[in-house]
């Protein structure tokens, strides 16, 4: 098999004038996580989160701003956002449909699961919304084998999810996101809405 080298070191990336780790995110950093730690790349991972959970991505140009406030190297920050499933390394809806794809929930019914929620979005696992307000994904176990299958709705936990009970989840998602009155959580229903406080 052939290696099919990348031209990493002379590859551009989109930028933009306005920094993505904002003063108040740097400010947050230096108080709140690098006293806890002996070193700054332990506050690595609260610094990708930051920024995955104001844009929904970690774009190139925000991990070399984390690479200088933190005193890393950009492969060093590179290494970490592509090691973990969990930072998304191109753009997302504003809302997240996670599903556990691990054996568990396989077994007790994921597959129909996603097809539902795939279903009722329009979408493929990894796509966005054509109004880029979902996005869907597939995630390995996330603990909670024992109430299979279970998804993530912007980091909500669902369990002994139905595909009905799926496709109802991500139509709320959706319809809230849509409504012209749905600034903030009116369309929501209750428990969707509670994850957005
Ligand atoms: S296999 Fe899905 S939560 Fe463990």
């Amino acid at each position: 098999m052939a290696w099919i080298p990348k031209p990493s070191a002379t590859t551009e990336i989109e930028r933009r004038d306005e920094p993505y780790l904002t003063q108040a995110m740097k400010d947050e950093l230096r108080e709140r996580y690098l006293p806890r730690y002996e070193n700054t790349l332990a506050a690595l991972l609260p610094a990708l989160h930051m920024i995955q959970h104001e844009y929904h991505w970690i774009p190139p140009q925000a991990m070399e701003e984390v690479a200088t406030f933190l005193e890393l190297s950009p492969a060093d920050v590179m290494d970490t956002a592509t090691f973990y499933e969990e930072y998304a390394l191109s753009p997302r809806g504003r809302h997240v449909v996670g599903v556990c794809r691990s054996i568990a929930c396989e077994f007790c019914g994921q597959p129909e699961v996603t097809e539902a929620i795939k279903q009722t979005l329009g979408i493929d696992v990894g796509e966005v919304t054509d109004d880029d307000s979902v996005c869907l994904v597939e995630l390995e176990c996330i603990g909670s084998c024992g109430t299979a299958p279970v998804a993530l709705f912007d980091e909500e936990l669902h369990e002994q999810l139905t595909p009905e009970r799926a496709a109802e989840l991500a139509r709320q998602l959706k319809s809230a996101d849509s409504a012209p009155e749905a600034s903030g959580r009116e369309g929501l229903s209750p428990e969707v809405a509670s994850n957005k406080a």
